[in-house]
C-alpha cells in the first residue's frame, strides 16, 4: 500500500470506530446496571485515593449545528439556576455514599457551555465541592468556554474561583464554513477571549480545532490553524468532524452535500498537523497538540499520560465521578451514565430524596479491565510491550496473541512494528489509533456500526 496515496488510505480505513475514551465503550452501557451499582461503587473508592470530578452543563447561549453534544439553549436564568441547585444536591447525595474530604486531582467543568450559568450559581457549587473535597495544591481545574459568549465579569470570577485552565471551541476561522455551520466567530472574539482569561490570571489555554466540517479544504485549515498557532494555546484538541445526524438532527441544517470525503479528511489532518508541528507543538496522541513545557506534552513524553471521557488528560485519578445531566462516571468496577436530557436528569433527582440520577452503566469483567489498560496504554504510549504487560498481570504468555493477529494489515501498511510481542505506532499510523485500539476491543463486532463516527 503506498501510504502517500490518501484515497487508498481513506478506502482501506473509512471504518466506523468508537474514540476509546474508555473500554468498555459508551455502546456497551445497558439499564442492567443502575443508581444501586453507583451507590456500591461510589462506597467502595478507599478514603487515601486522589479522585477526578466532572460537572456538566448541557446549555448554550447558541447552537451551532454541527454539534454533537446534548445541549439546549435555556433562556430562563431561574432555570439555569435550578440546574445548577440540583448539581448541588447530587453532589450531596454522592458525598453522603462516598464520604466527605477525599482529595481532587482534577476538576473540570464540560458542557455545553458551563459559563451559561450565572456566576452567583457557579459559585455556590464551587463552594460545595470545596466543603466536600480536599483540592489538591496543584489541582487542575477547568472550564470549556464559548469565546463568543463569554461575559466580560466572568474571567476575574474563574479565578477567583480557583480555575487555572480554558477550554475554547474554534473549529475554523473561515467565514463561509463558519456560515455553513452556524457558528460566526471572529478571530478578534477569540484573541479578546484569550486575552481577557489570560489578563485575569488563567494561564493554560486549550483551543479546540475541527476538520472535516462543510466547505473545509486544505488551505483553509491550514491557516486556521497556523493562525490559532499565533495565539500560543498551550495545547490544541483537533477533532475529525463526527457526523452523527442519527443522534443529532440539527446536523443535516448544514450543507451535508459539501461535507469532505474521507480522502480529503486525510488531507486536512495532515496539513493541520504539519502546520501545528512547525509551529513547535508535540503531537499528542490520536488528536492533541501540546506545548514541549505543557504538563500534557511531558506526560506524553513520560508515558503517565491517561485518557478519559473527557479525553486525554494529565490525571492518575483511577475513579472519575460525573455529575449533572449525561455524566459518565467511572470506577474500577465499571462505569455508569446519569439521566441523558436535563428535564429526565431532573425528574429523577426529584423522585427520590437520596438516589443517584443514574440510568444505565456497564460492569468490568477481569479481561474488560486488562484491554482497558492495553487501549489506555495504546492511545496514550502508541505501544505497549504486551510480554512485559502479560508478566505483570500474571497471565499465560500467549495472552493477547489473537488480537496481535488482527493487525497484520496495519502492520504491512507501515502503520505498526510488531517485534517479537512488543507492539509500536508509527508516526504515521497515529491517525490509525483507534483502529489499533480495536485489534483489542473484545465488544466491537456486537456494535452497531452506526453507533460510532468515522474512524479518520
Ligand atoms: C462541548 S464543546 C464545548 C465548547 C464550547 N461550548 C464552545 O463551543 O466553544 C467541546 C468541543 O467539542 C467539539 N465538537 C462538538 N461537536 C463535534 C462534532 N460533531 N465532531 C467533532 N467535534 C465536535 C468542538 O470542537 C467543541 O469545541
Ligand atoms: S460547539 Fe459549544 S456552543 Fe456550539 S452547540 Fe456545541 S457545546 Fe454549544
Amino acid at each position: 500500500m503506498n501510504v502517500a496515496d490518501p484515497a487508498a488510505l481513506a478506502a482501506r480505513y473509512a471504518r466506523n470506530l468508537p474514540r476509546y475514551t474508555s473500554y468498555p465503550t459508551a455502546a456497551q452501557f445497558t439499564d442492567a446496571v443502575g443508581p444501586d451499582d453507583a451507590r456500591d461503587w461510589l462506597r467502595a473508592v478507599p478514603a487515601g485515593d486522589a479522585l477526578s470530578l466532572y460537572l456538566h452543563v448541557p446549555f448554550c447561549d447558541t447552537l451551532c449545528r454541527f454539534c454533537g453534544c446534548n445541549t439546549a439553549v435555556l433562556r430562563s436564568a431561574d432555570a439555569r439556576a435550578a440546574y445548577a441547585a440540583l448539581l448541588i444536591e447530587e453532589l450531596r447525595r454522592i458525598t453522603r455514599q462516598l464520604g466527605t474530604g477525599h482529595r481532587l486531582s482534577h476538576l473540570q467543568w464540560g458542557g455545553g457551555t458551563p459559563t451559561t450559568l450565572p456566576v452567583g450559581t457557579l459559585r455556590q457549587v464551587m463552594q460545595t465541592i470545596r466543603n466536600s473535597f480536599t483540592l489538591l495544591p496543584d489541582a487542575e481545574i477547568s472550564i470549556e468556554i464559548d469565546p463568543r459568549h463569554l461575559p466580560a465579569h466572568y474571567p476575574a470570577v474563574l479565578h477567583e474561583l480557583g480555575f487555572n485552565r480554558a477550554s475554547l471551541g474554534v473549529q475554523d476561522i473561515n467565514p463561509a464554513v463558519q456560515e455553513a455551520c452556524g457558528r460566526i466567530q471572529s478571530l478578534e472574539q477569540t484573541t479578546e477571549c484569550i486575552d481577557a482569561l489570560r489578563g485575569a490570571g488563567i494561564d493554560s489555554i486549550n483551543i479546540d480545532l475541527i476538520y472535516g466540517l462543510p466547505r473545509q479544504n486544505v488551505q483553509g485549515v491550514r491557516d486556521t490553524a497556523a493562525a490559532i498557532a499565533a495565539l500560543s494555546p498551550d495545547r490544541l484538541a483537533v477533532f475529525g468532524y463526527a457526523h452523527v445526524p442519527w443522534k443529532q438532527k440539527r446536523q443535516n441544517l448544514m450543507p451535508t452535500g459539501e461535507l469532505p470525503d474521507a480522502t480529503a479528511r486525510f488531507e486536512q489532518r495532515a496539513a493541520i498537523n504539519d502546520a501545528l508541528c512547525a509551529a513547535g507543538y508535540l503531537p499528542v496522541g490520536l488528536d492533541h497538540y501540546s506545548r514541549p513545557d505543557d504538563r500534557m506534552g511531558i506526560a506524553a513524553r513520560d508515558g503517565t499520560l491517561h485518557r478519559n471521557f473527557q479525553g486525554y488528560t494529565t490525571d492518575p485519578a483511577t475513579v472519575l465521578i460525573g455529575v449533572g445531566a449525561s455524566a459518565i462516571s467511572s470506577y474500577p468496577q465499571g462505569m455508569t451514565q446519569n439521566a441523558v436530557s436535563s428535564a429526565a436528569y431532573a425528574r429523577l433527582m426529584g423522585e427520590t430524596p437520596d438516589g443517584l440520577p443514574v440510568v444505565r452503566g456497564v460492569r468490568r469483567t477481569m479481561d474488560d479491565r486488562l484491554r482497558a489498560e492495553i487501549i489506555e496504554r495504546l492511545m496514550c504510549d502508541m505501544g505497549i510491550d504486551l510480554d512485559a504487560f502479560t508478566m505483570r498481570h500474571g497471565l499465560p504468555q500467549d495472552s493477547f496473541d489473537d488480537d496481535l493477529r488482527k493487525l497484520s494489515g496495519l502492520e504491512a501498511d507501515g502503520f505498526v512494528i510488531i517485534s517479537g510481542r512488543r507492539l509500536r505506532v508509527t508516526e504515521e499510523g497515529r491517525v490509525f489509533l483507534r483502529h489499533v485500539a480495536a485489534a483489542f476491543d473484545r465488544h466491537l463486532d456486537m456494535d452497531m456500526p452506526q453507533r460510532h463516527a468515522s474512524g479518520v
